[in-house]
């Protein structure tokens, strides 16, 4: 066996922390799977004071991350997050001589194209597994388990966060804001909470999903993003009557036209498993054209489970002893993703097509029905389930409506002539429903 890998820690948070103690109690193991051990050597905590949930003993703790870069290790892990100074010390390290380990979404999302590159030409790992979907090892059977097929399509709950807030809205009925209090306090939740609940951070997972699945470059920019701002707790409940569940979903597909990236909330068929994927769980299902459907789930954030994926790619580091690595970072190699077309073709957002859930509130009046479906008619929107429910003013109903599948364009030329109706209230709601046939 050779001797140990040694890795510094940038970041002793809730993902370093569970990396540590990973380390520490499946250390045997670990060691018997990479063919030696795997040791941390170097940290860097920017408050000394603060308590940590792992052991630091033989440990050389530092006050800068700088100071972890620079010393005698083989790997650093970046858990830091942020994509300004997680992005110096990545590249501090590459030019060391350092393979990286990281679980920053962000970074890779925006930056990756150039790191990735970085490091390829010098030979080294850039490792990010724990970026996408936490302890689910996504980018492994997308890269890897998956490669002989063409993906067509991939979608999926990639926000524990936000799946942690619909869930306990949906079931117990909880706040927006407290269920959101109790995901921070449990480690779920980014630095910035915006990232979670604005679908920022699906955003960053799809991006890298998506290239990585399709062979094209990394490309965040072209992401359309809607957040959970837009469900309200009557949608929710109106959804469940009408027998679906409403998650956060980071939707991509190719087609010969280009290829769609979208996270929206989204009504999904209460029979159907991702709807049944509740809490901090990620589920994430593939379709290749060679093996079907398939579905991954797990526990998609925390600390023990990113470290899960975090450890799963210093093994592999580990294993190298050394040596170049044999699997592209995105799966491609560099010169079948150099030859993609560039800008790749990206779908508009209006261009997409799904079917749509459509809430609105109305005058209690003879002819509100009839007016409404002739204007999906003359749009040619079939409606696929309507619910109307009692007036509880005695003034206003709720009418809850389901489509059939149409282009968003389409879609919102028909919307812009309902909301004209003068016994048409100004609060409408308006989400997108994927049955996944
Ligand atoms: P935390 O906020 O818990 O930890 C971040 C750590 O980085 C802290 O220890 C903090 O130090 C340190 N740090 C922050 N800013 C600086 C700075 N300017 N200089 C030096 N140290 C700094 O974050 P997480 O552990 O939750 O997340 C880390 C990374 O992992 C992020 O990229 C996140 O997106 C990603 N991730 C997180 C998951 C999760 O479930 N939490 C899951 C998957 C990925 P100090 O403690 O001293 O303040
Ligand atoms: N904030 C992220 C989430 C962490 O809630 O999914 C895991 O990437």
């Amino acid at each position: 066996m050779s001797g140990p890998l040694k890795v510094g820690i940038v970041g002793l948070g809730t993902v370093g922390q569970g990396v540590v103690r990973v380390l520490q109690k499946n250390a045997a193991a670990i060691a018997a799977r990479a063919g030696r051990a795997i040791v941390v050597t170097d940290v860097s905590v920017r408050n000394a004071a603060a308590s940590r949930d792992c052991s630091l003993a033989g440990i050389r703790v530092h006050a800068t991350p700088e100071a972890v870069v620079a010393a005698d290790v083989d790997v650093i892990c970046e858990l830091i997050g942020g994509t300004d100074l997680a992005n110096d010390l990545i590249l501090a390290a590459l030019a060391g001589g350092k393979s990286v380990v990281t679980a920053n979404k962000a970074l890779i999302a925006e930056k990756g194209n150039a790191l990735i590159a970085d490091a390829q030409a010098r030979g080294l790992s850039l490792s990010f597994e724990a970026a996408v979907a936490g302890g689910i090892p996504i980018i492994k059977v997308l890269r890897e388990g998956l490669t002989a097929n063409a993906i067509d399509s991939l979608a999926g709950i990639i926000n524990g966060t936000s799946n942690y807030i619909l869930t306990q809205m949906t079931v117990k009925g909880q706040s927006f804001a407290d269920a959101l209090k109790d995901a921070q306090k449990l480690g779920y939740a980014e630095a910035d909470p915006t990232f979670d609940v604005e679908g920022i951070d699906a955003a960053h997972k799809l991006t890298i999903l998506a290239s990585i699945a399709f062979g094209t470059p990394l490309n965040f920019a072209a992401v359309a993003t809607e957040g959970l701002s837009k469900v309200q707790a009557q949608d929710i409940q109106l959804a469940r009557e009408l027998g679906y569940r409403i998650k956060s979903l980071g939707i991509a597909k190719r087609s010969e036209q280009g290829v769609e990236l979208r996270v929206h909330p989204t009504l999904v068929p209460d029979d159907h498993l991702l709807a049944k994927t509740d809490g901090a769980l990620n589920a994430v299902r593939v379709h290749g054209n060679a093996v079907g459907q398939t579905v991954y789930v797990g526990r998609g954030a925390g600390g023990e489970p990113t470290a899960s994926a975090v450890i799963a790619d210093l093994v592999d580091i580990a294993r190298l002893n050394g040596a170049r690595p044999v699997v592209p970072a995105l799966g491609f190699t560099a010169a079948a993703l150099a030859a993609q077309p560039t800008p790749f073709p990206i779908l508009g957002i209006e261009e997409i097509e799904s079917a749509y859930y459509l809430r609105l509130t109305v005058a209690d009046e003879p002819g509100v029905l009839r007016a409404l479906t002739t204007i999906l008619a003359d749009a040619d929107i079939s409606v696929e389930a309507i619910l109307q429910k009692e007036p509880e003013d005695h003034e206003d109903a709720r009418i809850a409506i389901i489509t059939s599948v149409v282009s968003g364009s389409r879609f919102d030329a028909a919307l812009e002539r309902i909301r004209a109706l003068p016994f048409v209230r100004a609060d409408i709601s308006r989400l997108r429903v994927e049955h996944f046939e």
